[in-house]
């Protein structure tokens, strides 16, 4: 399997997989929004090389201190349970440690990303913006990240 940064080609596949991922959620203008946003990181945001399956990690802050918000994450529904979102998610987190970011910070199932070496992000003081999320709130630190609020990039607040 072939992961790589996406590029203008990929765009309209990406908004299809979320699509029918998130059945026709949010998530998909999300992305646009995220895309023409400050907290954009292009490196950051890869696909399976067919477009079977995106994540990606935008600009967040713990504080003042910056940290990543990792999605929306999102594989073709007759293609899970393959692999691809394991892949996507190896891959995003080995780049945001290469580039040096301190961390990354999701909502999602503690089921599923606890393989990725996710915890609780109450177990680093780290709190939601929604104190109903706390049992979904995960962290995964790199680097030092004081204790404090985290903050998505400004298009998740139009969610
Ligand atoms: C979540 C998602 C990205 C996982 O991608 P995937 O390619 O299916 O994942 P993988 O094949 O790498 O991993 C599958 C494994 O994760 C497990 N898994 C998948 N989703 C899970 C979940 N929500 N909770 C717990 N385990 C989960 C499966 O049981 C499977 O484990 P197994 O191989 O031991 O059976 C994909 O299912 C998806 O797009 N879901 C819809 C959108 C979504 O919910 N995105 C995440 C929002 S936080």
């Amino acid at each position: 399997m072939l992961i790589r940064r996406e590029t203008p080609a990929d765009i309209s596949s990406i908004r299809d997989v979320t699509n029918l991922a998130f059945k026709d959620g949010p998530e998909a203008p999300l992305i646009d929004w995220l895309r023409a946003d400050e907290g954009w990181i292009p490196e950051l945001s890869l696909v399976e090389d067919g477009v079977l399956g995106h994540v990606v990690c935008t600009r967040g802050y713990v504080g003042d201190v910056p940290a990543l918000g990792l999605g929306p994450i999102a594989v073709h529904p007759s293609h899970q349970r393959a692999g691809i979102g394991s892949a996507l998610m190896h891959a995003v987190l080995g780049a945001a440690e290469a580039r040096g970011e301190r961390g990354v910070i999701l909502l999602g199932d503690p089921g599923y990303y606890a393989r990725f070496g996710f915890r609780l992000a109450s177990e680093f003081g780290i709190t939601p913006p929604d104190p109903a999320w706390a049992p979904h709130f995960q962290a995964r630190l790199f680097g030092d990240v004081p204790a404090g609020a985290f903050r998505y990039a400004e298009p998740f607040n139009r969610l």
